[in-house]
């Protein structure tokens, strides 16, 4: 039997990407989970994909501190209880800081740092009851700034920082804190991307193809989550640029601008 099997797990952003691939494996492993989405099309699929399963699907903007209160508010209601939150709903921008509009940084870090603080506020004293685990999907982009991103990499910094820091009030409840970095991983992040006038760039500068699967992604990080890790960094590329980070923070600037730029432009 899977250690998830009849377990109470709140993932955000479950209608795509990473979210919609830790659904679709917990729905296999027989959890009871509950998620989230702003796109009404989306969320119908995946409601339809579930129908008479025990999947509730929920409209929310996790930058709403009032939607991420009803989410945690509609869990307890429905199964009692919350084992797992993983705060994975996120959305990026490719844009030169330069250039870009305070608004794009603005709306990235409502989502990734503020939706992530809304939904464990909420969630804390349920998940405290179960001495369960709370998870952020954060990004190497968390332990290294990269250009086009610098509202996406603070976004990511700041999640690493507030969970350092509940991870250790939280060491004598038994609750386990994780933070997740995946590497680049196919999904629809890139496409959506804020530009610098706070529009989604409607497409990627990446071979999607190439990437991780999201469902890879997903089944590592699950079994994080069961392992009580405290981080995981995925992908060979993800690891190597952590550590070369750590260790050579200058060589990893020059590195960084040479996979990203070309001829002075942008290019990824
Ligand atoms: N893919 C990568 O290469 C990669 C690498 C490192 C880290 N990550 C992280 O992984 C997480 C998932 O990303 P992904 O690649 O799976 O992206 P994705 O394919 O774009 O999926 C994002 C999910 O989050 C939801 N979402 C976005 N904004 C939301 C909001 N304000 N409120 C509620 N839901 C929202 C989206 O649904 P709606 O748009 O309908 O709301 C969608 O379900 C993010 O935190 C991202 O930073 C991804």
């Amino acid at each position: 039997m899977s250690w998830f099997a009849d377990k109470v797990v709140l993932i955000t952003g479950g209608t795509d990407g990473i979210g919609k691939a830790l659904v679709n494996a917990l729905m296999q492993q027989g959890a009871k989970v509950v998620t989230c989405g702003r796109n009404y099309d989306k969320l119908y699929q995946l409601q339809t994909a579930y129908a008479g399963k025990t999947l509730l699907a929920l409209s929310a903007d996790v930058s709403n501190e009032n939607d991420c209160k009803n989410l945690v508010e509609q869990t307890i209601q429905t199964y009692g209880r919350l084992d797992v939150l993983i705060n994975n709903a996120g959305i990026s921008m490719r844009a030169l800081f330069s250039e870009t509009s305070l608004e794009t940084l603005r709306k990235v870090m409502d989502i990734n740092f503020w939706g992530a603080v809304y939904c464990t506020k909420y969630a804390l004293p349920y998940v405290i009851q179960q001495k369960g685990t709370i998870t952020g999907i954060s990004s190497i982009a968390g332990y290294r700034g990269l250009p086009g991103r610098s509202g996406y990499s603070a976004s990511k910094f700041a999640l690493h920082g507030w969970m350092e820091a509940l991870r250790t009030e939280l060491l004598d409840t038994s609750v386990n804190v994780m933070w997740v970095c995946p590497g680049f991983t196919r999904s629809n992040i890139r496409n959506v991307a804020l530009n610098k006038e706070t529009q989604p760039q409607g497409e990627t500068p990446l071979n999607e193809s190439s990437l991780m699967s999201s469902e890879e992604c997903a089944a590592l990080i699950l079994n994080a989550i069961e392992k009580h890790k405290r981080t995981l960094v995925i992908t060979k590329q993800g690891k190597e640029t952590v550590l070369l980070n750590r260790f050579l923070p200058s060589f990893a600037d020059r590195m960084v601008h040479k996979f990203f730029f070309k001829n002075g432009a942008l290019v990824k």
